[in-house]
């Protein structure tokens, strides 16, 4: 599960995430990437939901610098598209990816502006532990069609 993911499969799957489609193509997210052993082991004591990093080789935090330009109300579904296409292209990649929420829960958002050094209008809308899979799993399947709405409500 350590194993290193290359600067190529890291180049790879950011060039993924700013492909996605935003509101007015604002593109309002940054990445900020984290390899360092200490502060992958110190992610779970801000998030008791993401021990993986305690394994994997390296975490992506998709974040919103709300300083520059954005669109107000968009820009987390426009972060929440590249976060999606960060875990389709790690899967590409033969790679796993969890989607660990940050934002907005107000105690999560500020331990890790802290322990990222952000500034108070940067928001962290998730961190992605990225590493190689110990299992393959198959995808579940949640088809379900009480879902779908035709036309009409
Ligand atoms: C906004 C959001 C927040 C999430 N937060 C976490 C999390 O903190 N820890 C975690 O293990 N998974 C988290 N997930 C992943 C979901 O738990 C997961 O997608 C769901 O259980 C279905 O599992 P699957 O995606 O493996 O099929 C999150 C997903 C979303 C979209």
């Amino acid at each position: 599960m350590d194993k290193p993911v290359s600067e190529e499969q890291i180049e790879s799957i950011l060039r993924a995430a700013m492909a996605s489609p935003s509101a007015g193509n604002m593109q309002p997210w940054e990445f900020l990437v984290i390899r360092d052993r200490d502060i992958l082991d110190k992610v779970p004591e801000l998030h008791q939901y993401a021990k993986m990093t305690l394994e994997t080789p390296i975490a992506i935090v998709v974040c919103c610098d709300t300083s520059k330009k954005v669109r107000e109300g968009f820009w987390i579904q426009d972060c929440s598209a590249a976060s999606q296409n960060i875990l389709l292209a790690a899967h590409a990649l033969g790679l796993g990816a969890v989607w660990c929420g940050i934002y907005p829960n107000e105690g999560r958002t500020k331990a890790f502006q802290d322990l990222l050094e952000m500034p108070s209008d940067v928001f962290p809308i998730n961190i992605i532990p990225i590493g190689y899979p110990a299992e393959e799993k198959e995808p579940s399947d949640r088809y379900n069609e009480e879902k779908i709405h035709i036309n009409k409500w």
